[in-house]
């Protein structure tokens, strides 16, 4: 069906739903399965197929207590996730997330996720960095429920599977392009059919963000090339903020070079790191976790051994990771797919030598503010810092809750991403009426949409999108690293404004529809280079040390000032000069029953 628009020509195919997921990750499969098992009709729109989606990347593990392997209690897990957090976690939120991860769990294992054993047939359970026994006290915990290294790929296959038997309908190989947002409300989504160059309108009760981070905006990145924080972008575009964004994680352990995930799965199964020297030098960063202690403590800790000249390799620039002292049979049960990476991007045998590793940008703490419904939330214009965007829901990576404030602790990733993935289902149970009647949608509702496909379509500029790109990561590489300073970010601020400015000298040859990369590239470019912007001009802005945020002019958390989320707009669409707007939200205080007690600041240490 065409319906008459003052934007460019494009002929329009019409669809309504009552939920339209974008992204089909970890959390987009479990919304749109909760959404479909609601009774909704659910569409789910995915721009790779689902079970070739990031959430692949989180090898090791997916945190709950379920006291297989160890004794554990859900206030230990809400314990560690907020000194994870380093105190930016909201902790009603987190409670949520500890207490419902055991049932998500175990709605997974019936789903069908191929989790490892024990002996007595429960779920395996490894030891993952910063989750400890009794609130910090006792020695590491095994938390971290495990299908050998491919836990995420195993998930993914399952919450497909079970939204295919819901009979949710999928979109697959679509790119969405832009919300369309009516009166503040969000009421659907554009995409464009990578296969044969359609144009499609999604009317709906209500959108589901689940488009996972921007990891690609840096130089190197464990994140899949496809990895460009699109609900990022088009959430920019409607004129709403995004929170938290400086903080960005570094994984310790990408294959030196390659930038390949090793997880962190290798330590909890006895791994451990070298200096130069031979030195296992976590042991004086963090004398009780030691390689355990939590990502950005030991990113930060390697970091500063090849900084002061004990990184090994010709150029002293790496570090060791050693697996080659663990039986062979374990690592081909519990490792075998890093056993395998290690193989074909380093040329290591894992039972015989150490893999070179260096810490590499893994995750984004920050993303689109969220409740722990799922609603996106706002700053409203009479100062509500909850204030929820109508028909506009986020989830996974691409959403901050905020459960990981300033650092997240590894495999708290898929518990996220599964327990708001369901929380956002039984939301949309509760305010979504199945099949009913939608008001038309406005006549210029693709317009937004259109002109920027067509602006992009036709640029006939002379700097190619990869150069553009290039000299975005780079910045985001030397500017917002593991340690930051005042006048690197100042600099790196500056540098990102001239990128910006080249987008209007950008050039796309293939002016086709049809599978045409240079395209989308450009597309995934636009939403990047914003998210970029916001973080830098978050960081610059936030003067202390917190997290991943490891500031060298301010190397202490500030908690009389800063112990709140940092929310930032971006004017950078249509010509506009690309100017950021920062604000702040209190970070959530209080817990959400009284079975849980708030949790107060004191010095982190590992
Ligand atoms: O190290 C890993 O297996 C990654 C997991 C995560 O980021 O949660």
């Amino acid at each position: 069906m065409t319906q008459e628009s003052t934007g460019p020509a494009y002929k329009i195919i019409d669809h309504t739903y009552d939920t339209v997921v974008v992204g089909a990750g970890g959390s987009g499969l479990r919304a749109t399965m909760g959404s479909a098992e609601a009774g909704l009709k659910t569409a789910c729109i995915t721009k790779v197929f689902p079970t070739r989606s990031h959430t692949v990347a989180a090898q090791g593990g997916i945190a709950a207590s379920l006291k297989n392997n160890t004794p554990d209690h859900w206030t230990w897990h809400m314990y560690d996730t907020v000194k994870g957090s380093d105190w930016l976690g909201d902790q009603d939120a987190i409670e949520y997330m500890v207490r419902e991860a055991p049932d998500a769990i175990l709605e997974l294992e019936h789903a069908g996720v191929p989790f490892s054993r024990n002996e007595d047939g429960t779920i395996y359970q490894r030891p993952f960095g910063g989750h400890m026994q009794n609130m910090g006290e006792g020695p590491p915990v095994q938390r971290t429920c495990a299908a050998a290294d491919r836990t995420g790929h195993a998930l993914l296959h399952a919450l497909y599977q079970q939204s295919l038997k819901y009979a949710a309908d999928f979109y697959i190989e679509y790119f969405a392009i832009d919300l369309i947002m009516e009166n503040g409300k969000c009421v659907g989504v554009i995409a464009l059919c990578l296969d044969d160059g359609s144009i499609h309108r999604f009317r709906s009760q209500a959108v589901v963000l689940a488009t996972g981070g921007y990891g690609r905006s840096y130089f190197t990145a464990t994140s899949a090339h496809t990895c460009t924080g699109d609900g990022g972008g088009m959430v920019l575009r409607a004129g709403l903020c995004l929170q938290d964004m400086e903080f960005v994680q570094f994984h310790p352990t990408g294959i030196y070079g390659a930038g390949v995930l090793i997880t962190e799965g290798a330590r909890g199964e006895g791994g451990y790191l070298t200096n130069s020297e031979g030195e296992r030098f976590m042991e004086r960063y963090a004398p009780s976790a030691k390689d355990l202690a939590s990502r950005d403590v030991v990113s930060r800790s390697m970091a500063l051994e090849i900084r002061e000249g004990r990184g090994v390799g010709p150029n002293k620039d790496h570090i060791y990771l050693h697996l080659d002292h663990i039986d062979p049979k374990v690592l081909a049960q519990r490792l075998p797919g890093i056993t395998e990476s290690g193989k074909i991007f380093a040329g290591v045998d894992l039972t015989r030598q150490p893999l070179p590793v260096v810490p590499t940008v893994h995750y984004n703490m920050g993303g689109i503010p969220t409740n722990y419904h799922g609603e996106v939330m706002t700053i409203g214009a009479d100062g509500n810092p909850e204030t929820v965007v109508p028909g506009l829901f986020a989830v996974g990576e691409a959403a901050c809750v905020s459960v990981h404030g300033a650092n997240r602790l590894g495999s708290n990733s898929l518990t996220d991403l599964v327990v708001f993935g369901r929380a956002t289902g039984h939301r949309l149970k509760e305010i979504v009426k199945p099949g009913a009647k939608q008001p038309e949608l406005p006549k210029d509702s693709a317009d937004l949409a259109l002109t920027r496909l067509d602006h992009f379509r036709y640029a006939d500029g002379g700097t190619p999108t990869a150069a553009i790109r290039k000299e975005m990561q780079q910045n985001m590489s030397a500017h917002a690293a593991v340690f930051r300073t005042d006048e690197l970010m100042a600099e790196g601020k500056a540098a990102i404004a001239e990128t910006y400015k080249k987008m209007q000298d950008v050039k796309v040859s293939d002016r086709g529809l049809i599978w045409n990369s240079d395209l989308i590239e450009t597309m995934e470019l636009d939403n990047l280079i914003g998210q970029a912007t916001v973080t830098l001009h978050g960081a610059h802005a936030r003067k202390e040390s917190r997290g991943a945020h490891a500031h060298e002019d301010f190397p202490d958390r500030d908690d009389a000032n800063w112990m709140k989320h940092t929310v930032g707009w971006f004017n950078g669409w249509g010509g506009k000069g690309g100017e950021v707007r920062l604000d702040y939200r209190p970070v959530h205080e209080y817990t959400l029953t009284d079975d849980a007690q708030y949790i107060k600041p004191k010095k982190r240490v590992y």
